[in-house]
């Protein structure tokens, strides 16, 4: 079968930007014939950016309900937290001994933490942990221990699963083709989300939409989507509206042409956020309906993960290791 693999980092709050890049597109994946499917709690990759114990633990929990209310099924997904497999961080250290040092120098968010430190004027690693800069490299082993063939991600996440099959392309050449070189799957017209201010929505950028605020609340961050101050009446250009690219992703192919002749037609501003709220609204309500109950139950998510994880582990996680770990030429522990 095809495996497909994805994870989100439990440092926050879940956001519409993971749910139409990742969240979405994986819970129709794995419905699909054919397909093995693992999604995992990245919390792992958490600690690299919060170091508030309680606020990964509540993510943690938040990030799984709403991959259940979603409509993922754990009897038929892989489902898991990814601290639950030790077999994780053992297979990144086989591949930190394969991986470039300048290769992760390259890499985008390493980079860019590196270029607020010379703007600031300071040393260019000032505060970056070995954590950050290794960072591609643990999402590497998340991807290559499973043998995933297909990860639906945004696309701030290509670089990373290029920098997998580097990866993991180096491991095969010096050991045997143990490894899948995975590929991205990417959904392109929701590649990337904007936030409220028009920027990619993000939680380090402070511009998310929870995908499970209360009706109200999504209602008025809705209307504080910023906007050009072209006046009712006055054609508007969808190609560049954050309003308009949030509503294609979340409507038909024939709702979202007739947006853009609303748009060319100069709809107000407030007309086109109702719509856009009205469209959202519409597909998350029933979502946000059985999240409530879900998050309600922490214990039960709980046996969720642990005897997902504790399958998995038995199937998959252990026996790779330990064809990996007599590939590279230690010793079998069983
Ligand atoms: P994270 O937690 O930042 O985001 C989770 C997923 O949501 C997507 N995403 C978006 N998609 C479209 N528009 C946006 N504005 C937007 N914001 C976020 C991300 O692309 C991602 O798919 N490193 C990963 C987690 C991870 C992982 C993995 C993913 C760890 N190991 C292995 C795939 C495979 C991350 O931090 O995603």
């Amino acid at each position: 079968p095809t495996r497909v693999l994805t994870g989100i980092t439990t440092s926050g709050t879940p956001h519409l930007g993971n749910y139409v890049g990742a969240i979405r597109p994986a819970v129709a994946a794995s419905r699909a014939p054919g397909v093995e499917s693992f999604y995992f709690l990245a919390d792992y990759h958490a600690l690299i950016k919060v170091q508030e114990p309680a606020r990964v633990q509540r993510s943690t929990l938040e990030i799984a309900a709403t991959w259940l209310a979603c409509g993922l099924d754990p009897d038929k997904v892989w489902f898991y937290r990814q601290s639950d497999i030790p077999e994780i961080p053992e297979l990144t250290w086989l591949l930190t001994c394969v991986a470039g040092k300048g290769l992760l120098n390259r890499a985008h968010a390493y980079k860019a933490a590196v270029d607020k430190n010379r703007e600031a004027g300071e040393d260019d690693d000032a505060g970056i942990s070995a954590g950050l800069f290794m960072y591609p490299v643990l999402m590497a082993a998340d991807i290559l221990l499973f043998g995933a063939h297909k990860v639906p991600v945004g696309r701030d996440q290509i670089q990373h699963i290029e920098m997998a099959r580097d990866f993991g392309q180096r491991f095969n050449h010096l050991y045997g083709e143990h490894f899948v070189l995975p590929e991205a799957a990417i959904e392109e017209h929701v590649a990337t989300l904007p936030g409220l201010d028009g920027r990619k929505m993000s939680k380090s950028y402070d511009n998310v939409i929870p995908l499970f605020a209360p009706r109200e609340t999504l209602r008025k961050l809705i209307y504080s989507i910023v906007t050009d101050s072209r006046a009712p009446g006055e054609p508007k250009d969808a190609g560049s509206s954050n309003v308009f690219q949030l509503y294609q992703a979340f409507a038909s192919a024939e709702e979202t042409e007739a947006m853009r002749g609303a748009f060319a037609a100069g709809i107000a501003w407030g007309e086109a956020k109702q719509a856009l709220f009205e469209r959202i609204d519409a597909e998350v309500a029933p979502l946000r309906e059985k999240y409530e109950a879900l998050i309600a139950e922490p214990a039960k998510i709980e046996a969720i993960l642990r005897a997902g994880a504790q399958r998995l582990r038995e199937r998959y996680a252990a026996p790779r290791l330990r064809a990996l770990r007599e590939a590279v030429g230690l010793r079998d522990l069983a």
